[in-house]
């Protein structure tokens, strides 16, 4: 067998997010999430299927991987040959077309492409929930990337995970917002989100309160998507965010990602919304602030964030699609 595929993913923001683990092997969620593919942040993986016994080999960025980033690669790739029947190993070439200093993590677009490019390579023609189910045994957040545009992520019943997929809500071109990315810091996190949520669901005695309130947010951010309702989303996407931080203040040792830039631009969404300008914020495992505008404000919501004390830049992004193989849409 001898084959090669290019696949192209887009980076997802959740606005419900997910926030522990109920199986830490098959990243199979504690709850529901809801998200949107960002078309500026992309991940383009190559994908060509070496002779039999070979091993693998995997270029990020033109540089070899590191051990860490190599070993996540079998939880995609192991699935795929078992189904493929053959043991041959691939050579995998993986360019982030982020902005620089995006401040944004790129494992989601990075095992979406990786689940899509694999399968085509090893002459596999798979459904969007396989291809899905793939990615989200790379990085649980990479599965919400497949479909691409907006996205839920179901927690799922099923022990082993085939139930825990995401499919589309709608597509990108659905609703015309921007989501505008404050830097205020761009060095790698000292805790990841794999740590964070183990610790998390262990310490803290808010875990169950986070999720209890995500059975409220899921619906409201499912019907507020639909019919275009920015401020119910608004009301969703942060009170989800900052229950989530919440959950982690009570872990211990507890998690606090945020700096004071963080909570600086906090209130300044805040204020603009109660003056004059329709803005929300989401904050992941990390400092930097993604403000969701309409179109039509997002330069002006630029322009003020970089007048922020604490924010170093903005990146703005439009909303974006599900994964493509040679550039053609897959669903
Ligand atoms: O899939 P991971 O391990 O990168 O975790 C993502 C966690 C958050 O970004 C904080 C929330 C989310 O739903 O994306």
């Amino acid at each position: 067998m001898s084959g090669k595929a290019t696949a192209t993913a887009c980076a997802n923001i959740a606005l419900i997010k997910y926030w522990g683990k109920r199986d830490a092997e098959r990243h199979l969620p504690t709850n529901g999430s809801i998200s949107l593919a960002l078309s500026d942040l992309q991940t383009v993986t190559t994908v060509e299927v070496l002779d039999e016994g070979s091993p693998d080999t995997f270029s990020l960025d033109g540089r070899p991987a590191s051990e860490a980033e190599f070993a996540r690669l079998g939880r995609v790739l192991a699935p795929l040959r078992q189904q493929a029947g053959t043991a041959a190993g691939v050579r995998i070439a993986s360019v982030n077309h982020f902005p620089t200093a995006a401040g944004l993590a790129s494992s989601a677009s990075g095992f979406a492409a990786l689940a899509a490019a694999a399968a085509a390579a090893y002459g596999l023609n798979l459904p969007e929930a396989d291809l899905s189910r793939l990615a989200r045994l790379g990085s649980g957040s990479a599965c919400r990337s497949v479909p691409g545009g907006w996205a839920e992520w179901h927690a799922g019943n099923d022990p082993d995970g085939l139930d825990s997929v995401a499919t589309r809500l709608a597509g990108p071109e659905h609703w015309d917002l921007r989501v505008v990315v404050a830097l205020v810091a761009t060095g790698p996190k000292a805790v990841g989100s794999g740590t964070g949520m183990a610790r998390t669901v262990a310490t803290s005695p808010f875990f169950d309160g986070w999720l209890e309130g995500v059975a409220q947010d899921l619906p409201q951010a499912r019907e507020a998507v639909r019919v275009r309702d920015f401020s119910s989303l608004a009301e969703a996407a942060e009170r989800s965010c900052l229950r989530m931080h919440g959950s982690m203040l009570g872990a211990v040792p507890p998690l606090l990602y945020w700096q004071p830039g963080t909570v600086a631009a906090v209130q300044a969404v805040w204020e603009w919304r109660t003056a004059d300008l329709p803005c929300f914020f989401t904050i992941d495992a990390g400092p930097n602030v993604k403000v969701f505008v309409p179109a039509a404000h997002a330069a002006e919501v630029e322009r003020r964030l970089l007048a922020v004390p604490g924010v170093t830049g903005v990146r703005t992004s439009r909303p974006g699609g599900g994964v493509t193989l040679s550039g053609e849409h897959l669903f």
